[in-house]
């Protein structure tokens, strides 16, 4: 009988060739790490609603989401009308334009702490501001991270973002600026405290959900003292909500767990699908960008910022157009619902064939582990691992996806985590858990199971 990846491979001969030709011109053959998986990533032709279609003609439920940024789906009308009318009037201006205004104020009426708005790209650049503003503000040098929490890729975040955490994620990164970034234990209060006693911290930055989107779960309690402790000590709060923004409720995790942060970090969803970001937050610290026409200071205290697309028409266009509907929260409420159903259906489906593991998370995102249970890892009491879940399942979770993949269903392989959208439904949550049942079946015969 024919492997998984065989199966996988032998159905695929389009995106294969397209491989052998991207891998002749681009490192591993793809523009995202994340993309890269053996034996060959699948080539996607088009998508719509809460599908993808690959140029082998197979079908997908998209539990990726556009790496969570399309919390309304593929080519949700208001946003497709929006991105088309304004690409008649034009992309971009080298100017400012209405729209931008509309956006800011969009953000602001929704995110809690949002006084103030500078639009960018990514998210990476929204941390890197971020942090620059509370050194800025503060005077101080030093930033406290989280084990496993990933805040993009410039080089003062790249410390613990993967086991071991000692080792950056990547190479060529300056061991003189990871000096400044000091790494805390998750959940672990005293451990921040020893870090703000023994060092002069202008910022503490988290994802507030947890870390790498929930892979290792925040306790709502240690969210709420962290606020407590930064406030007492007065050091910047800052809030990675590049996924979980717009997504746990309106307001985000902010909302979600009725904890403000200083500054927030906004991506993915922000922009409606398309490439743009913003950083928001107090008036007072965002104040460190604002010209204010003394030469002096400006030129010595402020914080510069620029780039080239940013806040431009097409893709404000698309984020306001996603914001009005994201705004009621009725998605995320629905969302959220199904989240619930189809993490409780998942477990199930492990209970009943008896295979050990758990699928966690929480709001529209899940994480499968296989290999050990929820308590087992500690994830309902937060007495966790962090190595350990970051770690993940090994390399049956490779197998697994390209399991899921034959049976219909993509999602995030680097950490085995989907990302629900707003196009999804009851259907689609029961061909999800009806592709991972399949899935599981298809893992034990090949005895990929312990
Ligand atoms: C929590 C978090 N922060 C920051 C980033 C970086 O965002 P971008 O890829 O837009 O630079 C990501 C990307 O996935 C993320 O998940």
């Amino acid at each position: 009988m024919a492997t998984i990846e065989q199966d996988y491979a032998d159905a695929r001969p389009k995106s294969k060739a397209l491989h052998a030709r991207a891998v002749q011109r681009m490192p591993s053959g793809v523009a995202h790490d994340g993309r890269s998986f053996a034996p060959f990533p699948f080539y996607v032709a088009r998508a719509d609603g809460a599908r993808k279609w690959d140029v082998d003609g197979h079908e997908y439920i998209d539990c990726w989401s556009g790496h969570g940024a399309l919390m309304l789906g593929h080519n949700h009308p208001a946003v497709l009308k929006a991105i088309q009318e304004q690409a008649r009037l034009g992309t971009h201006y080298s100017a400012c334009s209405e729209i931008e205004v509309r956006w800011a104020e969009l953000i602001c009426s929704i995110v809690p702490g949002a006084e103030r708005v500078r639009f960018m790209m990514t998210g990476t650049e929204t941390t890197a501001l971020a942090i620059r503003v509370a050194r800025a503000f503060t005077g101080r040098q030093h930033l406290v991270k989280f084990e496993a929490h990933f805040h993009g890729l410039h080089d003062a975040v790249m410390a613990a973002v993967k086991d071991p955490f000692e080792i950056p994620v990547s190479a060529g990164v300056p061991p003189s600026t990871l000096a400044t970034t000091l790494v805390a234990r998750n959940n672990d209060l005293a451990h921040v405290t020893e870090l703000l006693d023994d060092h002069e911290v202008a910022a503490v930055i988290l994802e507030p959900a947890g870390a790498r989107s929930m892979t290792v779960p925040t306790d709502p309690a240690f969210l709420k003292a962290l606020r407590q402790l930064t406030r007492e000590r007065g050091v910047i709060l800052i809030f990675d909500e590049v996924v979980t923004g717009f997504r746990m409720a309106a307001g985000g995790a902010q909302e979600y767990y009725g904890v403000t942060a200083d500054l927030t970090c906004l991506a993915k969803a922000v922009a409606g699908g398309l490439p743009g970001a913003a950083l928001v937050g107090r008036a007072d610290l965002l104040d460190a960008i604002t010209l204010k026409g003394d030469a002096k200071r400006d030129r010595t205290q402020r914080v510069a910022d620029q780039g080239t697309f940013s806040g431009t028409p097409l893709i404000a266009a698309a984020g306001v157009a996603a914001l009005e509907i994201l705004k009621t929260g009725q998605v995320q409420r629905e969302l959220n619902r199904l989240g619930d159903r189809l993490r409780g259906a998942m477990n199930a489906v492990l209970k009943t064939r008896g295979v050990p593991g758990c699928v966690y998370g929480a709001s529209s995102i899940f994480r499968i582990f296989l290999g050990a249970g929820a308590e087992e890892l500690g994830i309902p009491t937060y007495r966790m691992d962090a190595t350990r879940l970051d770690r993940g399942m090994g390399p049956v979770g490779g197998t697994l996806h390209l399991a899921m993949l034959l049976n219909g269903v993509d999602y995030s392989r680097g950490a085995s985590h989907g990302w629900m959208n707003g196009a999804m439904s009851e259907k689609h949550v029961d061909l999800v858990v009806d592709a991972f049942d399949r899935s599981i079946v298809r893992l034990r015969e090949e005895k990929q199971l312990a």
